[in-house]
Parts: C-alpha cells; sequence; structure tokens
C-alpha cells in the first residue's frame, strides 16, 4: 500500500513536469510590446489594403505602413471603376501609380486588386453595346493596359473576383450575361500574356461559412488549371466575425491549401459587432475572442506549406478605415490611433509559437 503510494505520487510529478514541459512549448513566449513589427515576425508576408486618401494626408498611417507591412493592396485604387472612371481607354494613373511608387521606395510588394468584379465598375461598362466579341475585346484590353503598365512591378493580382455565389453557382454578373464563363478564362490569359512573371489569383469570400462554396471555388479553379489557365494562387478574403467557429476558418485555409496553390488570406478583418448594432459597444471579453481568433488564424495559415504561403493582408489599417464603420466595429490590428490592439498581440504570438 505504501509502497503504490509512493509510485503514484513519482507518477503525479513526472506528468506534471511533462505537462510543464508541453505548455512550455505550446504556450505564446510573452511578445514584448513595441519591439518586433509585424513584418520581421512574419515568416510571410503580411500586409495591407491601403487607402490613397491616408496615405497621403496621414503622417502616422504612412509610418505605420512602413514600420508594421511587407505587401500592399490597394483597396480601391486599382479597381476598374478608379483606373477608367468615365471613358473606355480613358486612364486615371494618379492613386495607383503613387501606390506602386511608394511601395517600390519602400521595398513593399503590392498586390493588385482587381480586374474582374461585378462591382465598382465605371457606367461606361455598364451601358457598353457591343457583340460578345466586342465584350471579349473591351476586358482584354483593359487588362492588357493595366498589367501591362505595371509589369514587373506588381507581383500578383486579383484577377477575377466573386464568380461565384454561396450555393456554388455561377454570379450572374455583366460578365457572365456578356461574354459567359469563358470570361473567367479569358482574364487569366490576358493577364498571364501581359505579364508572365505575375502571380494570378482567384479572389473570393465565404469559403468559411459555406462549405458548398468552399468545394465550387476550388473545384473551379482546379478544373480551369486542368485546361491549362494560368491561376496561381486563390484569395480567402475572411472578413469574418465572431459569430465564426475556429474549425471553419481553419478547414477553409486547410481544403484550399490541399489544391497546391499559393494561398493568400486577402482581405482579413474580424467583426466584432456582427448583427450591426448602432449602440454596440466594445468589451473585453470580444476583443479577448478576437486576439484568439487572429491568433489561429495566423497559426493555421503557418502550418501550410512555406511555399504556399502568399501571405496575409489585413482589410484596412486602423479600425477607423475599415469598410464596416458604418455601424460601430473594431475588426482591425490597430485602433483608431494606430496603437496595436491586443489581436495584434495575438498575431505576434502565433509567430513566436512557430518559431519556438
Ligand atoms: O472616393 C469616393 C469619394 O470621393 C466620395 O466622396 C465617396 C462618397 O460615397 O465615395 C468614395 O468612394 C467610395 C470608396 O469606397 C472609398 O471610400 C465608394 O463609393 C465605395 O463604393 C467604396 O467602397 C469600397 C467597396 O469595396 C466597393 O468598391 C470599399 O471601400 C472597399 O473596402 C470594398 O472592398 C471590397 C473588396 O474590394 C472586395 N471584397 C469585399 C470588400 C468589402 O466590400
Amino acid at each position: 500500500m505504501q509502497y503504490s503510494k509512493k509510485i503514484l505520487i513519482a507518477l503525479f510529478c513526472i506528468h506534471l513536469s511533462v505537462f510543464a514541459s508541453c505548455e512550455q512549448k505550446n504556450t505564446p513566449s510573452p511578445v514584448e510590446p513595441d519591439t518586433v513589427s509585424l513584418k520581421e515576425a512574419s515568416p510571410f508576408p503580411f500586409g495591407a489594403a491601403l487607402s490613397i486618401s491616408k496615405m497621403k494626408n496621414l503622417e502616422i498611417y504612412r509610418t505605420t505602413v512602413t514600420t508594421e507591412f511587407s505587401s500592399l493592396t490597394p483597396e480601391n485604387a486599382m479597381k476598374m471603376a478608379n483606373l477608367a472612371p468615365s471613358k473606355k481607354d480613358q486612364y486615371t494613373w494618379d492613386d495607383a501609380d503613387y501606390l506602386v511608387d511608394f511601395a517600390q521606395k519602400n521595398n513593399i510588394r503590392i498586390h493588385g486588386h482587381c480586374f474582374v468584379w461585378h462591382n465598382s465598375l465605371p457606367s461606361w461598362v455598364n451601358n457598353f453595346v457591343g457583340t460578345k466579341e466586342d465584350w471579349k475585346a473591351m476586358l482584354k484590353d483593359y487588362i492588357t493596359t493595366v498589367v501591362s503598365r505595371y509589369k514587373g512591378k506588381v507581383a500578383s493580382w486579383d484577377v477575377v473576383n466573386e464568380a461565384l455565389l454561396d450555393d456554388g453557382t455561377p454570379r450572374q454578373t455583366i460578365w457572365l450575361t456578356k461574354i459567359g464563363w469563358e470570361y473567367i478564362e479569358l482574364a487569366f490569359r490576358t493577364a498571364h500574356e501581359a505579364d508572365p512573371n505575375a502571380v494570378l489569383f482567384y479572389n473570393d469570400y465565404g469559403q468559411e461559412y459555406s462549405k458548398v462554396k468552399l468545394a465550387a471555388i476550388n473545384d473551379t479553379v482546379k478544373n480551369l488549371i486542368s485546361r491549362g489557365v494560368p491561376i496561381h494562387g486563390i484569395g480567402l478574403q475572411m472578413h469574418t466575425n465572431i459569430n465564426q467557429s475556429v474549425d471553419n476558418i481553419v478547414n477553409a485555409i486547410n481544403q484550399t491549401a490541399a489544391t497546391g496553390l499559393k494561398i493568400h488570406i486577402s482581405e482579413l478583418d474580424f467583426a466584432l459587432n456582427s448583427s450591426k448594432n448602432p449602440n454596440y459597444t466594445v468589451n473585453d471579453t470580444d476583443l479577448a475572442t478576437q486576439k484568439s481568433r487572429y491568433r489561429s488564424i495566423v497559426a493555421a495559415m503557418c502550418s501550410i506549406p512555406a511555399s504556399q504561403r502568399w501571405g496575409i493582408t489585413t482589410w484596412g489599417v486602423g479600425d477607423d478605415d475599415s469598410w464596416l464603420k458604418t455601424n460601430p466595429d473594431f475588426p482591425l490590428l490597430f485602433d483608431s490611433n494606430y496603437k496595436q490592439k491586443s489581436c495584434y498581440y495575438g498575431v505576434q504570438e502565433a509567430f513566436s509559437i512557430l518559431k519556438n
């Protein structure tokens, strides 16, 4: 009896020490605030979508961008409505040029966004009259002009954005109506011809909440590739929120990575006020969930093969920059004064777990 009690105590001690060493491995080492930037800590490019007016007018915004990020996506400046706002063949390059120039001077990668989308179309496109061949020529001409201008400067493009619905069927866009499903192939082939070195993405949202859409996106892309269409990666926008489970998010990333293609978490934000309550006030519990979820998303990205990690891009820099700001929300890594939030340290913790 005495003997077996000793054994039990010894076993308990061994268990405790094993548990303690596991904990040491799994518990993130504390990240010192303000010492290591995201771009220094991240094993892959870490970026943000940028607003041109804030870039031009707000010094703290520019400083945050150059300190923290190694990749940029123009939030709006490279959309069709911005590049060719009023007339076919009449381009407004100023904002996009400014961003490309800034990125080059600061050694930041540019991800271009986006060529074919149902949204942000100039009215001349909505009113365009022509045969299917005229529509194809118009789209081809637009993509060739933009890719050629930034050839060798823009590393990657969202060539087609949001072509599928949540139920996995094709979205009825003007491109589908006027050209047919082949618009996707045309867009990718044209972009590739204009810059064979650019990395080309199909970009969409909802992979984490619709398994049907997740499968449809991956199947569509694989099918196109099997016919020789130059698609190199899939963007998961990941506009997600506090009601979304870790399992669904991680599953979306892993299932997409199983295609073997490059993965870009391309528009990441994490809404706390998913019900869009105009009186929502932020609280510690929600911020803690946000921190843990950001950590899980980054950890999932860290766990896919390094060659497939194109990067993570947050959709904005500070909370006040977010497209979600029509209601109170706090979806990003920096607060409205560009101070790091707790979720910023969640991201850093995911990187420190990877290193340990
Ligand atoms: O720049 C004009 C400004 O001059 C004018 O005074 C103001 C009046 O409303 O509008 C400004 O443009 C707006 C622009 O955002 C900049 O704030 C556009 O109307 C508005 O449509 C545009 O919204 C953008 C939206 O895409 C549509 O292009 C959002 O900023 C942008 O965050 C959002 O981003 C999309 C991604 O491209 C694709 N995935 C979903 C994501 C969120 O919707």
